[in-house]
């Protein structure tokens, strides 16, 4: 007979009930696990997956309205203080180092390369006729100390400003990248303070040779011959020929107003004086001006250096010694040089003690 005493022993009971335990936790750790996470139905009547999703929404639409430039708070202050992330800086560097730097170095180097095809096609302008040795007054010291006080500026600028915009692509292989940083600290240094001396300078050229600059009649004539360049004719000119006057109005219109107006932005002087807002956007489109306008300028500039150089005979005395042979006066400058052909005196004088006839100069 089989002994049932055995497995109705308080032992066997409490292993029987430990089994039962067991399998009811088992059992229960598995539906908690399955119906727990539906619990937020409960809660917000939301799947928890959603709650994730909005979560993520939230904080893409925080991020998303950083970048598009949406102002937070900051304890800085100042113009834009609280905009975290600009997104105009990034399009604007890529302009600058791309279109602007890449197009502007090449139009530079093509620019050099017409005026050097220039001089070897029409070689140097002479003067036609044999020198008498007489001089006419042609720019006043002040006039000459003008000139060449914006000059020197102008190439202060233009060397530090193009080390500035070109320096990484030429200047880091030549001088290393601490060097570079040294040249760099420098230029932008020298380029802020010397601007606005040098804007003196242009504004100075504007009111004290505006009078001789006014288109006529005269320049159309001029132009419609070519200027004589290539004809070798020599149309009639007042003390400015048309080819001066584009000069001074690129002079006025792209030097003052947009290079050196941008600049005076770029420094914050101009939001000082109330002009313009002191934002990123203003600095980027300023700076995009600048530079454009700038490159622009010292292509011009290089053709009337050449010009007022190696170009033409007898012009750079003009500009250095204030007098001009009155054979140049004539060939270049006609209708001038009748208006002045009463001071004409002896070249030589004029680099030692002036002609007694050139006082009125
Ligand atoms: C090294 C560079 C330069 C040289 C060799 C040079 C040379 C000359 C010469 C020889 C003249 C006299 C032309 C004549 O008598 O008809 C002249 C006039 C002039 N230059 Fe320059 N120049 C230089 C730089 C500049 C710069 C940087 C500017 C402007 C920012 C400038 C603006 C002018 C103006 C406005 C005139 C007078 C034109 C007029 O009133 O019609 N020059 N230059």
């Amino acid at each position: 007979m089989k002994d049932t005493t055995t497995s109705n022993t308080p032992r066997a009971l409490s292993k029987r009930r430990r089994m039962k335990a067991m399998a009811w936790s088992f059992l229960f750790i598995v539906l908690s696990a399955m119906i727990l996470p539906t619990a937020s139905y409960l809660v917000s009547g939301e799947p928890a997956h959603a709650q994730v999703t909005n979560d993520q929404n939230q904080r893409a639409n925080f991020w998303r309205a950083v970048r598009e430039g949406a102002p937070g708070y900051s304890s800085v202050s100042g113009p834009e203080a609280g905009v975290f992330i600009n997104n105009g800086g990034q399009n604007w560097r890529q302009f600058r180092n791309g279109i602007i730097a890449n197009y502007g170095g090449w139009a530079i180097v093509i620019g050099l390369g017409v005026i050097a095809l220039f001089f070897l096609v029409r070689g140097r302008i002479k003067i036609d006729e044999e020198a008498s040795g007489m001089s006419v007054p042609r720019w006043k010291t002040w006039e000459r100390v003008m000139h060449w006080y914006t000059a020197i500026l102008f190439v202060l600028l233009t060397i530090s400003g193009l080390s500035m915009l070109f320096g990484r692509a030429v200047l880091i292989p030549l001088l290393g990248a601490k060097g570079f940083s040294a040249w760099a600290n420098l230029s932008i240094n020298v380029h802020n303070y010397i601007g606005p001396f040098f804007a003196i300078g242009v504004f100075a050229m504007l009111l004290f040779w505006v009078k001789h600059n006014i288109p006529t009649g005269t320049d159309m004539a001029w132009f419609a011959k070519g200027g004589g360049i290539f004809s070798k004719a020599h149309p009639s000119a007042g003390k400015a020929n048309g080819g001066e006057k584009v000069w001074f109005w690129i002079v006025i219109f792209v030097g003052l107003v947009a290079v050196c107006g941008s600049g005076l932005v770029l420094i914050g002087w101009m939001a000082q004086l109330g002009f313009v807002d002191s934002t990123r956007g203003t600095m980027q489109l300023a700076h995009q001006v600048h530079a454009i306008a700038s490159i622009a300028w010292i292509i011009v500039f290089f053709g009337h250096a050449y010009i007022g150089t190696l170009g033409t005979e007898g012009a750079l005395e003009g500009m250095t010694t204030g007098r001009v042979s009155v054979e140049w006066a004539k060939q270049h400058h006609d209708l001038w040089y009748e208006e002045v052909k009463d001071q004409a005196g002896i070249a030589e004088d004029t680099t030692s003690a002036p002609a007694p006839s050139t006082a009125a100069s």
